[in-house]
């Protein structure tokens, strides 16, 4: 069994829901306190053993490469200051990984996102996070939890939370079997067995949300050809997996830990101040 070193990040969307300030710079580039978004994401991954970072970018998504390199010019400015200190993280972000690169032309929806990494994945199991989902923990990160239980159960994972049935709309929504495993929390396993994208909430079959962090095969990309556009004419993930889940080989886990919604404001001030308060 070969382990999972390779993380996939979606990050060609427009980030509509933060304009003005997304129209120059890419929504994952928003800084939560000074980091931004996505070098959260790369670290949760680093954590996890992932070294191998795979981004998918789009039109207008230049900083983000040049965010995962070395600044010459940078460098040798603040070389032997007080303020090297600043570049400490973004180095060691930058030597513990390789980071490939691929651009998603059109925007078909995640699913499509996802397909277009395939070129920088191959044949191999991989991880994919959704930025905008910032997870922190004290202990093991999101990511870490579901590599260890994908070496269990070498399927698909998709991490999931409760969430208030009003907020359905907003995510894939699953059902499913509880699994019965005692190494792990009562009820923190689902054997899925249906998954909806964005339901609303008299459709929803739980109250079990997915969030940004999947653990999935590669058997997915052949799936993802063959997935027809869904929910607002896109391309899911959801759908694609919903396939995979009829033949039992997706798990729901509910994660320890804390999750925000940096996709909308309120999600991003919480963060902020969730990670200020940390931080004093
Ligand atoms: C995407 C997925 C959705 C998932 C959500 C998690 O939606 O399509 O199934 O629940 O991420 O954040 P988006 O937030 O991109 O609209």
């Amino acid at each position: 069994m070969s382990k999972i070193k390779k993380c996939l990040f979606p990050a060609a969307g427009y980030g509509t829901r933060f304009l003005p300030a997304t129209k120059a710079i890419p929504k994952e580039m928003l800084p939560v306190l000074t980091k931004p978004l996505l070098q959260y994401g790369v670290e949760e991954a680093i954590k996890a053993g992932l070294n191998t970072i795979a981004i998918v970018t789009g039109h207008g998504k230049r900083s983000i490469e040049d965010h995962f390199d070395i600044s010459y010019e940078l460098e040798h400015q603040i070389k032997g200051t007080s303020k090297e200190s600043y570049l400490t993280e973004i180095r060691s972000v930058i030597n513990a990984c390789t980071f490939s690169y691929t651009r998603q032309v059109e925007m078909k929806g995640l699913g499509h996102a996802i397909l277009t990494g395939e070129t920088l994945i191959g044949d191999e199991a991989f991880a994919v996070v959704l930025a905008d989902d910032l997870c922190d923990n004290d202990g093991d990160g999101v990511l870490s939890q579901m590599v260890e239980l994908y070496e269990k159960y070498q399927c698909c994972i998709v991490a999931v939370e409760e969430i208030s049935p009003e907020h359905s709309n907003k995510y894939g929504v699953i059902a499913g079997d509880t699994i019965n495993d005692s190494t792990y929390a009562k009820d923190s396993l689902v054997r899925v067995n249906d998954m909806v994208e964005k339901p609303e909430p008299q459709d929803a079959p739980s109250n079990l949300a997915i969030i940004g962090r999947y653990i999935l095969t590669p058997d997915i990309f052949d799936v993802l050809r063959e997935t027809k556009p869904g929910k607002g004419g896109e391309i899911q993930i959801t759908d694609a997996l919903l396939e995979m889940a009829k033949i039992g080989k997706v798990i729901a886990y509910k994660f320890n830990g804390t999750r925000f919604d940096c996709g909308n404001v309120d999600g991003f001030v919480e963060a902020t101040n969730y990670f200020y308060k940390k931080r004093k």
